[in-house]
């Protein structure tokens, strides 16, 4: 089956954007070392990044026909997105929120994800590795 690798708003500048929170990895490289870590698992693996919203939910909505599970760091969105939220639970596909910072040590309103109740997993804080735990999170879950 194949894995659904969503990246929202800002993620097209990992590598240049703020690094001393992001890290110095580009998307690419995430790209690279989550696909990698999907195909060791016996998954295919799509790569998305959308700056629109709604484009994320397209995305997601097609992802019910294409793909076993889903992977989404959905950048500022997971504070802000009801419309996303709703999107993962209305697929039914297991998904795993995934953020390469700890949102938890940054600012209030990074605290609070829209996303977090309807993912079956969350992961923060452990850099772009996070994306390959959450790999690792759907071979275990799914059949
Ligand atoms: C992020 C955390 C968000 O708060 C922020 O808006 C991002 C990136 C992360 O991966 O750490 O764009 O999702």
């Amino acid at each position: 089956g194949e894995l659904l690798i969503l990246n929202g708003p800002n993620l097209n500048l990992l590598g240049t954007r703020e690094p001393a929170i992001y890290g110095s990895h580009t998307l690419d490289d995430v790209a690279r070392l989550t696909v990698a870590a999907a195909n060791a698992a016996g998954f295919s693996a799509e790569c998305i990044q959308s700056n629109h919203e709604g484009d994320l939910v397209d995305a997601i909505h097609a992802a019910r026909d294409t793909a076993v599970g889903l992977i989404i760091n959905a950048g500022a969105y997971t504070h802000t997105s009801v419309a996303i939220r709703d999107a993962i639970s209305g697929v039914e596909l297991p998904a795993v929120e995934v953020h390469i910072s700890n949102v938890h040590r940054r600012e209030e309103f990074r605290h609070h994800s829209y996303l977090s109740p309807v993912c079956d997993a969350v992961i923060v804080g452990a850099g772009i590795h996070g994306y390959v735990m959450a790999v690792s999170y759907l071979d275990q879950v799914l059949p």
